[in-house]
């Protein structure tokens, strides 16, 4: 089983260090979601990340960085891109620039495409990047096609057989994955809804964000994602009986009285609550072992588009496509 170590203890950083110095993988705290990190230059590492999430096929992987130095020895940065990264890093805001020749991350952390996705995160994680000098290739850490880790104890509770060390830095703040985005032509096109939302990006930009992206680029493109084993109904004005309640704001659909369970996401209908508190209400309904999830309908402003778009996702038919991240 995996050691839990709290990342303000002074083991925490030295233990982590040592692990991935190793080729070992670490499950660690970003501000977005947990991150099952390997050193992102070595392929073993890499592909212990892929292993310990049981993923199908091997997605290309974000790479971590500490600073804009570490950053730009990895990616080659355009005049677009190197404004946002200094807007929003560190932060829960991905890059996808052209690939650095002699960069030195391995081609299983790219899935050998010639760009790379770059995030800078804040707290543990960036301190641990910088005390190990290397890039850190960390998807969510959770089994491919659950729900993302929000606490240490849900990293334990999926992953904690199969890793040797969690790093405990409680709630993550952001609760949503990192928005990703790429720059083309100098346009910028959204590959994922996350943690930055697409009005703080355009207008950092100065221009609207491209929608769609082409072919599976991010996991946000696959149908069935973040899976709960309950189904997931979204939208509801109606509650059916038996049926577990994932609420939202101030006022309850039809027959919520009929709910087997009822958590609200944001009494106060706030989105940035509601992004914290959402894959572990999910988990927490799923635990109480409804047949089906009713979500309540969430608007889709600001950080809301993320929130719909990991709904959508974990409402998917399970059976037809292949479970990703
Ligand atoms: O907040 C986050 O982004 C979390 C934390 C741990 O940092 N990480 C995360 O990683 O969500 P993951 O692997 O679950 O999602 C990253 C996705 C990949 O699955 C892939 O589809 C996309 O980013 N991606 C990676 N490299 C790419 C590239 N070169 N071009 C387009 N998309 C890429
Ligand atoms: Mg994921």
């Amino acid at each position: 089983m995996a050691e839990i170590i709290s990342a303000t203890s002074g083991r925490a950083l030295q233990q982590a260090a040592a692990l991935l110095a190793a080729g070992e993988v670490v499950a660690i705290p970003t501000e977005t979601v947990y991150g099952l990190a390997g050193d992102a230059t070595n392929g073993e590492a890499v592909a212990r990340i892929f292993e310990a999430k049981g993923r199908p096929r091997f997605n290309p992987l974000i790479a971590h960085v500490a600073d804009m130095r570490m950053a730009n020895r990895i990616g080659v940065f355009d005049s677009l891109s190197e404004r946002l990264a200094e807007k929003f890093w560190p932060g829960p805001l991905t890059l996808v620039v052209p690939l650095q020749a002699g960069s030195g991350i391995h081609p299983l952390t790219t899935a050998g495409l010639d760009t790379i996705a770059l995030r800078m995160p804040k707290g543990f994680g960036g301190e641990l990047i910088a005390h190990l000098g290397r890039p850190l290739a960390a998807p969510s850490a959770n089994s491919s096609g659950r729900i993302s880790a929000t606490t240490a104890a849900a990293v334990a509770a999926d992953l904690g057989a199969r890793i040797p060390l969690v790093v405990d830095g409680g709630q993550t703040p952001v609760g949503l994955e990192s928005t990703i985005v790429k720059v083309e032509d100098g346009r910028l096109r959204l590959l994922r809804p996350g943690g930055i939302s697409a009005e703080e990006l355009e207008d950092a930009a100065g221009t609207e964000l491209v929608r769609g992206a082409h072919g599976i680029e991010a996991p946000g493109m696959m149908a069935s994602h973040y899976a709960p084993g309950a189904a997931v109904r979204l939208n509801v004005d109606d509650v059916h009986p038996g049926e577990a309640l994932l609420a939202f704001g101030p006022s309850r659909a039809a027959g919520w009285q009929n709910a087997v369970a009822v958590t609200n996401l944001s009494e106060q209908a706030d989105l940035r609550e509601a992004a914290t508190n959402l894959f572990a209400f999910l988990q927490e309904l799923d635990r109480g072992g409804a047949a089906t999830i009713a979500v309540e309908p969430i608007p889709l402003q600001g950080l809301g588009e993320a929130i719909n778009d990991r709904l959508a996702r974990a409402a998917a038919p399970r059976d037809n496509t292949v479970k990703e991240a």
